[in-house]
């Protein structure tokens, strides 16, 4: 924080009334058809979405800046002139819409997540926003939750370098830039552990767990400099966290210093009431504030109960001050003081570019993940006639997924068109949707291409499913094409891991799209034509079956571990105990080999280094994520059996061998402990350079 917006921040809160104060903490659902006075008389800092009458009648062909510009002509009317901050749920981009964010993940590119988050802040921001709800960072175990299709997936490590890298994309090195916007780090904390997936419910969570697992991807947005933070919904081992105030003040603010505000989730301070942790909204409002939530999300419990408590004594006035000083430090920050208005040419010119448009093409090859290749049926080649059936032969708007309010249909090529243009000349392809009919055509042709999957509101925000299995009627669909008897490929476009081992079983080649967006036709077409060879990688453990979840690679051993000798082991009697794959699993068109893991030391001295040699065996160049792993064989608490600690994304041709090493230091190494304290024990540990979380070249080194 530069001391030059300070003073500027103490001589404003100085002037303001009790009831201005408030006002700045409480932000109105701007398409709630608003009455504009409450914003002249300073009761409003903030509008979400901010729709209205001017939305799309402007220069602007969206949503529009005029509208948000007309909004802030009239909150600079207010006494004491403090500008709004328009926030909007940017999660996978604005116009342009890339992958869903574990689409995103599966590409393991912190570059790549970046470069998408500052073309998604440069159109937001053209747009009059200056404020996104986002990057997403919860952990997910269970792909029942809908919300796994937001986040990066169940791992720490990676969730934690993606939030970083989108924190950048948006924020920039100067959040006060026009084409940058203020990112907010969601939903702190632990949401992802709701029971049963089901969206909104409690879920408990150990303290090393919490800070382990789930807490390291806000200290790296933190760390990166992440404007503000929404709290979760979610009753977290008894206390809903907007009214936590050990994690929203003592880990956030006092731990790791974070020094910009905290808005609640939608109304999520007045359901304190639902929760049964306040009597009424008042109270709701008193507990919110008191644990750390600057901002209540469209609520409205602080806009009319707080004066009336700071009256009667029970809320001092003192943290309203705190609140409001955290919400015009980052006003000031983002440049809103100087520049509160939006240049509405912007939007021609810097929505929708050609570049923007290339970002999301690699973004959505990078992310398909290729789980199947029966002997290379992938890439097409040597087919004359392919059919392509299922319920996404003309998709459009449908590979966008969840969460992307301004993607439009029309800007996406159908998949269909995007295949056709993907062909050689002398393929032809047929696009037959509908089962009975491709069961027909499926006999005039030489292999068939099956696309299917999740409808984008099958999940995201409360969209939960009890069964991972495909959607109904497409099981069949893969049963009766298999036995055409025909070559198939199968794609799945969905917004979490889904249930499809009998499918894998069947056909000949599997690739997983996710949502991929808005070039998710051409990419695809890139694929399965062969312009790209897949690189992706499971970001999330595939399950066999519903009934195992949870399950995550980084679990620890139980006194009977799965596969151990013993008869009464860890396992299901009904069903292989392992994933259907792995974290980390993927293939590509070629394949590697590992080989010559070497360590610098036997023994770690502040660090040790790890080195392999990966060679391409295949026929043609590719990239291979090459991941690294550690366990903990002893500790004072049980350790994961293993815990990914580094990639590198190496791009190796034919016949090549390149030399990948790693860096292990003690901090990467440390846990939380029993009592708390987070620290490394001495002992042996493991260590593997490998494909994927479950093989690899293993070495061993000792603290
Ligand atoms: C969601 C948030 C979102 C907010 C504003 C809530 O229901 O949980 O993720 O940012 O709405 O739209």
């Amino acid at each position: 924080m530069t001391n030059l917006t300070e003073p500027y921040i103490d001589a404003l809160l100085g002037q303001m009334t009790l009831n201005e104060k408030i006002g700045q903490l409480n932000q109105y659902n701007g398409s709630d058809r608003l009455d504009t006075d409450l914003i002249r008389q300073g009761k409003a800092g903030s509008l979400l979405n901010a729709d209205g009458p001017l939305t799309g009648q402007g220069q602007s062909d969206s949503g529009s800046a005029e509208q948000r510009n007309y909004y802030q002509r009239i909150a600079l009317e207010s006494r004491l002139k403090i500008p709004l901050i328009f926030g909007r749920d940017v999660i996978h981009g604005y116009r342009t819409v890339f992958p869903i964010p574990l689409g995103q993940a599966a590409a393991f590119n912190p570059g790549l997540t970046e470069q998408a988050a500052a073309v998604a802040a440069k159109e937001a921001s053209a747009d009059g926003f200056k404020w996104a709800f986002s990057p997403m960072i919860d952990i997910a175990r269970d792909p029942r939750w809908g919300r796994v299709a937001e986040g990066s997936g169940e791992d720490p490590y990676l969730a934690s370098i993606l939030a970083a890298s989108a924190v950048r994309g948006m924020q920039g090195d100067d959040m006060a830039q026009p084409d940058r916007i203020v990112a907010c780090a969601k939903h702190f904390v632990g949401y992802g552990a709701a029971e049963g997936g089901r969206d909104y419910e409690g879920g408990e969570i150990s303290e090393p767990t919490l800070r382990d697992i789930y807490l390291p991807p806000y200290e790296s947005a933190v760390k990166a400099g992440v404007g503000t933070i929404m709290s979760a919904f979610i009753d977290l081992n008894g206390t809903p966290v907007t009214a936590e105030r050990r994690l929203l003040t003592g880990v956030l603010r006092g731990e790791w210093g974070f020094e910009g505000f905290v808005v609640s989730d939608w109304a999520s301070v007045a359901e304190l009431v639902q929760h049964g942790v306040a009597e009424d909204r008042a109270r709701a409002a008193a507990l919110a504030l008191h644990a750390g939530v600057d901002m209540d999300m469209v609520s409205k419990a602080y806009l009319e109960t707080l004066a009336a408590s700071v009256r009667t004594g029970s809320v001092p006035v003192e943290e309203i001050d705190e609140a409001v000083r955290r919400i015009l430090r980052i006003k000031q920050r983002a440049g809103l003081f100087d520049r509160p208005f939006t240049d509405p040419t912007r939007y021609t010119t810097e929505v929708l570019t050609p570049e923007s448009r290339q970002i999301a093409r690699q973004f959505a090859r990078e992310s398909m993940v290729l789980l199947k290749n029966r002997n290379d049926i992938l890439p097409l080649h040597g087919f004359r006639r392919i059919m392509v059936t299922g319920n996404y032969v003309h998709a459009r708007g449908e590979m966008f997924g969840t969460w992307s309010p301004d993607g439009r249909a029309e800007n996406v090529t159908p998949l269909d068109q995007a295949l056709k243009e993907a062909a050689p000349k002398d393929t032809e392809l047929w696009f037959v949707p509908e089962t009975d009919a491709a069961m027909k055509a499926a006999q005039r042709v030489d292999a068939v291409v099956i696309v299917l999957g999740e409808h984008p509101s099958r999940s995201g925000e409360n969209a939960n499913v009890s069964s991972l299995l495909l959607p109904p009627g497409q099981a069949e669909l893969v049963d009766a094409m298999v036995n055409t008897g025909k070559p198939v490929v199968l794609v799945v476009f969905a917004g979490r891991p889904l249930a499809i081992m009998h499918q894998v079983s069947q056909v000949d080649a599997v690739l997983y799209a996710w949502h991929p967006g808005i070039e998710g036709g051409p990419a695809l077409g890139d694929i399965l034509f062969g312009a790209y060879s897949p690189s992706g990688r499971l970001p999330i453990t595939f399950p066999r079956a519903t009934g195992q979840v949870p399950i995550y690679y980084n679990h620890k051993n139980p006194g009977r571990p799965i596969n151990s000798e013993q008869g009464f082991h860890s396992r299901y009697i009904d069903l292989q105990s392992s994933p259907l794959f792995p974290f980390g699993f993927g293939l590509g068109y070629t394949t590697f080999r590992y080989a010559n893991l070497t360590l610098s030391s036997q023994a770690l001295r502040g660090k040790v280094e790890v080195c392999a040699e990966v060679t391409n065996t295949g026929g043609r160049a590719g990239k291979e994520l090459v991941q690294l792993y550690v366990r903990d064989l002893v500790g004072s608490l049980t350790r994961p059996v293993r815990e990914l600690k580094g990639f590198q994304q190496v791009e190796i041709q034919p016949g090549e061998t390149r030399r990948v090493s790693f860096i292990i230091n003690e901090e990467m190494l440390a846990f939380t402990r029993g009592d708390g304290t987070k620290g490394i024990e001495p002992g042996c540990f493991h260590v593997w350079i490998a494909p994927d979380s479950s093989s690899g070249l293993r070495g061993e080194f000792e603290i």
